[in-house]
């Protein structure tokens, strides 16, 4: 293998300076969904029967899997469910209407909902939150019915048990999980804008990712974990039940009959990927097969132009060494 002129370290360097948000980034974000969070904490200590119950960090900024390019900060908001409307455009007008209660110094329109979620738009910099809501029944692990940013429907799952799968799977490979994470989530981007119809879910990269460190790939080497990301994808054709056995057992899962199948890791019932179609599965193996072969090229070229050629094909003309 030749890495003279693109090694790991290279790569390295690469996710820190082009494909990373930066850590004093995420701090601020973080910071300033906590200060969301503590208003509502403190208008329930005021108003116990409120019926928003919490509000939780959740999304990359949660997982520290965050791309440089975020563009929103990602918040669930636990609703009591026995008295909010199960219709999704009035579920979001009966969250906004208490959460402009429960945040009177912002005005009305800086908490506006969108087809899915809430925004919460900040003026001056910052960047907006987005307030995706949970039907809560008071389940003490925090289960509840998840609005689909994708469809609306309601997925039962639950953020907090999501978070400790990954926070597993980061102490096993540390650092090197989340910034494999990252890597392949800049691959998934420049793939959507070539790709016309390309679509490949963060939380579906994680678990592909996830069942790859359980079967012991050392992600210490980010040429080879990104291969070995490649050629599961290759080889499976995108097609092999992905099963985790952290919360149920495996064979509580039933008969799935969609071409993906990926189950959520607290919720046996759930498939993360029920709504990916033959044909998008079938792009997303095409890319990866792509994205491998010009990972052998770059290992094998001789030249560094040509080499810069072939990472270029993985990460697009951003990666320069
Ligand atoms: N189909 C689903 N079933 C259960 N939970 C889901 C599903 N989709 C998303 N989630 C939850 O929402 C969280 C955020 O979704 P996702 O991982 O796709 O975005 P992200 O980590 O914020 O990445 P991005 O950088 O693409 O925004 C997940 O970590 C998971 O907890
Ligand atoms: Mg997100």
């Amino acid at each position: 293998m030749s890495r003279t002129h693109v090694d790991h370290n290279d790569i390295a360097k690469f996710a820190q300076d082009k494909v990373n948000l930066p850590k004093a980034k995420a701090d601020e974000y973080r910071a300033q969904a906590r200060r969301l969070r503590e208003k509502l904490e403190n208008y329930l200590g005021e108003h116990p029967d409120f019926s928003l119950k919490k509000m939780m960090i959740s999304g990359s900024l949660a997982k520290g899997t965050g791309l440089r390019s975020l563009n929103d900060i990602d918040v669930a908001c636990y609703v009591s469910g026995a008295d909010a409307p199960s219709d999704i455009p009035r579920l979001l007008e009966y969250i906004a209407e208490r959460l402009r209660k429960a945040f009177p110094n912002f005005t009305p329109d800086q908490v506006t909902p969108q087809t899915y979620s809430i925004s919460v738009s900040f003026k001056g910099t910052g960047l907006d939150v987005d307030i995706v809501p949970i039907l809560y029944y008071g389940d003490k692990n925090w289960y509840g019915n998840l609005v689909s940013q994708v469809d609306g429907s309601f997925l039962k799952t639950s953020i907090p048990l999501h978070l400790d799968f990954i926070r597993k799977r980061k102490q096993k490979n540390y650092q090197h999980f989340s910034q494999v994470v990252r890597l392949v989530k800049f691959w998934v981007r420049k793939e959507k804008r070539e790709r016309d119809g390309f679509r490949f879910k963060s939380f579906m990269v994680e678990m592909i990712l996830s069942k790859l460190s359980d079967q012991g790939v050392d992600f210490s080497d980010y040429p080879e974990a990104l291969q070995s990301f490649f050629t599961y994808i290759a080889t499976t054709d995108m097609r092999e039940l992905i099963v985790f056995d952290d919360c149920y057992a495996p064979n509580t899962v039933g008969t799935i009959t969609t071409p993906v199948k990926i189950i959520d890791p607290v919720n046996a019932e759930n498939n993360v990927a029920n709504l990916y179609t033959n044909t998008q599965a079938d792009m997303i193996v095409e890319a990866a097969l792509d994205a491998g072969d010009a990972i052998d090229s770059a290992l094998s070229a001789t030249t560094k132009q040509d080499t810069l050629y072939y990472w270029q094909k993985v990460f697009g003309s951003t990666f320069q060494v």
